[in-house]
């Protein structure tokens, strides 16, 4: 049997930040598709695309692309600064922060101005995909009509790591509405931007971050108490135990906010204590000492 074919003519990437520059640098670049960039801020789409030039000329440099594959990705990534720029497009991927409302306001959006087959796909690394599939209903059709459940249908999870151009995984998740269909086309497509794809359902933090975060909140938690110092804690697990960062190294890499956010959504979505996030987590973000990102986290950048 022939694989299902992803069939992604042009895809559309919304939030050009760490995540959402990511996938279009590996959609336009490994499964060859382009990509319409869009975010709200412009400032923020010319930093990405600057960036996205420096990573190409560095692919150059190593041998490891030709210059005019280079160039041929990079013409295939076209920033857009509306919403409805992206009308067209066989895929959506949405790559904005992690709250719930931002996104069941976009996905309302995109489920309105998007084509009915379009797929709408979302990177939240812990909310639920059935929540937001359920906002991608046009408004005026119950979510039980045959309309109401083809448009929530084209929902899907598409989870991708940082930084996207390196980490081999995307997490596939179906939320309860998602048809089969658009499970094997997300799944088709990324295959085609070269990554490893694992399954899971649609539980908070899904298996990656369910796993990942109750290990950072406990280096954080070991951090709180004086039981090492941050790089004794760091370098325990990574010479200890081959991590390529340590827990707070990469808390600092995920961005603190983007971890407490998570390990909110754990907490609530489940009631159990053990993703309770600490302390000094939530006084770091209040302290806005967001990590790499702001130039302070457990560490100085
Ligand atoms: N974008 C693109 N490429 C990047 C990059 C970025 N932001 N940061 C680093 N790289 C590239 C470098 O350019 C370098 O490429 P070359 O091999 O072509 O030179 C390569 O990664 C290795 O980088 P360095 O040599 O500078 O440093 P390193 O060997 O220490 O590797 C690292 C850096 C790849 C980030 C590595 O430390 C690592 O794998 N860390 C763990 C990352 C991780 O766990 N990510 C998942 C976080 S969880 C998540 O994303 C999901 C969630 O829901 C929270």
């Amino acid at each position: 049997m022939s694989p299902i074919q992803h069939g992604i003519r042009t895809l559309g990437v919304l939030g050009a930040g760490q995540m959402g520059l990511g996938i279009a640098f590996v959609s336009a670049l490994r499964a060859r598709v382009p990509v319409l960039l869009y975010d709200k801020s412009p400032e923020q789409v010319t930093k990405g695309l600057a960036f996205m030039d420096k990573l190409l000329e560095k692919d150059v440099g190593k041998g490891r692309i030709r210059s005019e594959d280079a160039k041929d990705a990079r013409g295939r990534v076209t920033a857009v600064s509306e919403l409805e720029g992206l009308r067209d497009v066989d895929m959506a991927v949405e790559a904005v922060s992690e709250s719930l409302p931002l996104k069941q306001s976009i996905f309302k959006s995109l489920a309105a101005a998007l084509r009915p087959d379009a797929i709408l796909a979302t990177n939240t690394s812990s909310i639920s995909i059935t929540k937001i599939a359920a906002s991608a209903i046009p408004a005026g059709l119950s979510a039980a009509s045959e309309q109401g459940k083809q448009s929530a249908g084209r929902v899907v999870g598409l989870h991708f790591f940082n930084p996207v151009p390196v980490m081999k995984l995307v997490e596939l998740i179906s939320a309860i509405q998602t048809s089969p269909e658009t499970l094997d086309r997300a799944r088709s497509f990324a295959a085609a931007c070269g990554k490893e794809v694992t399954t899971s359902k649609d539980v908070p933090g899904f298996v990656s971050n369910a796993l990942l975060m109750p290990f950072i909140n406990e280096a954080i938690m070991h951090l709180e108490k004086g039981i090492a110092t941050r790089e004794d804690i760091d370098t325990t697990l990574k010479l200890g135990m081959n991590h390529p960062m340590g827990p707070l190294q990469l808390a600092d890499f995920i961005g603190l906010d983007t971890c407490l956010a998570i390990q909110q959504t754990l907490y609530e979505g489940t009631g159990d204590s053990k993703y309770r996030p600490s302390v000094l987590l939530e006084r770091m973000v209040d302290a806005q000492f967001y990590g790499k990102k702001s130039g302070k986290g457990f560490y100085e950048y």
